[in-house]
């Protein structure tokens, strides 16, 4: 069994420009660096021989990696470290082996070994002032301007397109510009009209409790739009947004004890149609991160299944969802918006919990168009788009979402 490594293996953001090495040498199973500018740091050996991408050890980029952990013994040691030339490091092993490193990529690493973890922004009412608005022409032509709205979703789990026509061509043409349309059991864009014979919640016109959708999934769906066709303007049907990291947050500062139990208990959440389907998850409310920062929430009232959690964690459980729902349904914690035709939301449903008021349908139709995009597809579309535009935000850690 090998040890872990001292430091993840994960490319670091260089954030600044890091000043060029002056000195490496070898101090036990650790290698010291010496920078020009007068600090100085250490990394892991074994680390250091691993990062190797040379032609026998392989290339991390691409996957085709042929040198592995096991091959990475404690006793591996440097004979030698040429850092005479500019930009470049040359470390010959205690084999003979010669690897090539760039001296402004182990500069960046002494000081900070992790990666940069991305930071959000969160919200409350007040989002209506920061809500990034992108238009549909732009985003489907100009990639500058779906990177600008992609780091929107980055940063706040929602943005709005504006002048979406109504096709349903559209609703998957621009969809299909920030990842691959999941395909759920409803198709991959699909009608969400008020009718008497709904078979979900969404077809009905009663109010919703701000929720993310299908959280019985064990992966629910990433991102998903609401493509606005006919809106009943002075019906109600108002869209409630609700930013869930946020309401954690409050959690976690207001009532510490409640925090801990949507992290560390699952919670079952399920849906049947006889005959047909029987999904059924049993997951933490809240995901949180290796660093014990939140990553995801998942949450729908109307899923809940009867908890199998034992008698002593059932009560502070439910009075945990109680809070949760407090903290949701509380206006100031939500963007509230009545959407109009021809705009879209984009928001993370692993993150940003939607809901809407009650409208009358008899006064007017309400037609909302929908679709899931995959999580991934989503945030590999950013790190792709920030190579070009903004290469120091591209290998920051995003927040992975509602990972159990
Ligand atoms: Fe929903």
């Amino acid at each position: 069994m090998l040890d872990t490594p001292k430091h993840a293996i994960r490319p670091t953001a260089a954030a600044a420009l890091p000043a060029p090495i002056r000195t490496m040498r070898a101090q036990g199973p650790e290698v010291a660096v010496e920078l020009a500018d007068g600090r100085s740091g250490k990394l892991s050996t074994r680390w250091l021989r691993l990062a190797c991408e040379c032609e026998i050890c392989g290339d991390t980029a691409s996957g085709k990696r042929w040198l592995t952990p096991a091959d990475v013994g404690k006793a591996i040691h440097a004979e030698s470290f040429d850092v005479s030339v500019p930009g470049e490091v040359t470390v010959i092993w205690q084999d003979g082996h010669v690897s090539r490193y760039d001296a402004a990529d182990l500069a960046a690493r002494i000081d900070s070994p992790h990666a940069t973890r991305f930071q959000p922004k969160l919200w409350g009412s007040d989002l209506s002032e920061r809500l990034g608005r992108f238009a549909f022409d732009a985003v489907v032509t100009d990639d500058a301007a779906l990177f600008s709205s992609l780091r929107a979703l980055r940063d706040h789990g929602i943005a709005m397109l504006t002048g979406v026509p109504a096709e349903t061509e559209a609703t998957a043409r621009i969809a299909g510009r920030y990842g691959p349309i999941r395909e759920t059991s409803y198709g991959k864009v699909f009608d969400l009209i008020s009718r008497p014979d709904a078979r979900v919640a969404g077809e009905t016109a009663r109010a919703q409790i701000p929720h993310t959708d299908e959280p019985f999934r064990y992966a629910p769906p990433g991102f998903i739009f609401f493509h606005a066709i006919r809106t009943g303007a002075g019906s109600g049907g108002t869209s409630l947004m609700v930013d869930g990291f946020h309401v954690a947050e409050m959690m976690r500062a207001q009532t510490p004890d409640l925090f801990e139990l949507l992290t560390r208990y699952g919670v079952t959440f399920h849906r049947e149609h006889q005959g047909e389907v029987f999904f059924s998850a049993e997951a933490h409310v809240i995901s949180l991160d290796a660093a014990g920062a939140v990553t995801g929430i998942r949450y729908n009232d109307r899923c809940l299944a009867p908890q199998w959690a034992p008698l002593d964690q059932v009560d502070g459980l439910i009075e945990a969802l109680a809070e949760l729902t407090r903290l949701i349904c509380d206006p100031q914690n939500q963007f509230q918006h009545q959407l109009q035709p021809g705009e879209a939301l984009v928001f993370d449903n692993q993150r940003v919990l939607h809901g809407r008021t009650a409208f009358d349908p008899t006064l007017a139709v309400r037609h909302l168009r929908s679709c899931n995009i995959d999580r991934d597809g989503v945030h590999s579309a950013f790190r792709s788009l920030a190579r070009r535009f903004a290469p120091e935000e591209a290998e920051a850690v995003l927040y992975q979402g509602a990972i159990f």
